[in-house]
């Protein structure tokens, strides 16, 4: 079965509450593994076909356990090319986080990812809710179609 992490931050709860809508919306189909989690260990990214990564943006900048990650994944020469990505976040005024992480998904580690990243400012309304579910359903059924 095709496995797809949901990895997020979240300090005061408003990236979770997306976090769990990509959730929900990525299994829908019954066909993936869905696996929500706020830590994974470095190693463990090779066994996901799909990586959305949910990050709020604090002092214009991602949060250091996911600097930590994905500098631990580069210098341990961990493949994640084409595997699907995905990132959204909450922010206030700037919202860098989900942009750099985008970055560094598609340049460094050549995923494949889905742009733009998927922001709410402060606590995600209904609509936007709405729209993770949407983007947890389509990277499932994107993960189903390939062979
Ligand atoms: C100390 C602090 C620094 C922040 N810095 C930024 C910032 O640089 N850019 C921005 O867009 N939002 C900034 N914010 C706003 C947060 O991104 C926003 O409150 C967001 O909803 C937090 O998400 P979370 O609930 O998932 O932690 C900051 C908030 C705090 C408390």
């Amino acid at each position: 079965m095709k496995k797809v992490l949901v990895l997020y931050y979240s300090r005061t709860g408003n990236t979770e509450k997306m976090a769990n809508a990509v959730s929900e919306g990525a299994q829908i189909s019954g066909s993936v593994e869905v696996e929500l989690n706020f830590h994974v260990d470095t190693e463990s990214l090779n066994a996901y076909d799909a990586i959305l990564v949910g990050t709020p943006t604090y002092h214009h900048d991602m949060p250091v356990d996911f600097k930590n990650l994905f500098e631990e994944a580069a210098v341990q020469g961990i493949n994640l090319k084409g595997k699907i990505g995905a990132v959204f976040g909450s922010y206030g005024w700037s919202g860098e986080a989900p942009k750099l992480i985008l970055e560094i998904m598609k340049n460094k580690f050549e995923m494949q990812i889905t742009e733009p990243p998927l922001l709410s400012k402060y606590t995600p309304d209904q609509k936007i809710l709405d729209a993770c579910r949407n983007l947890g359903k389509r990277v499932s059924e994107s993960l189903m179609n390939r062979t």
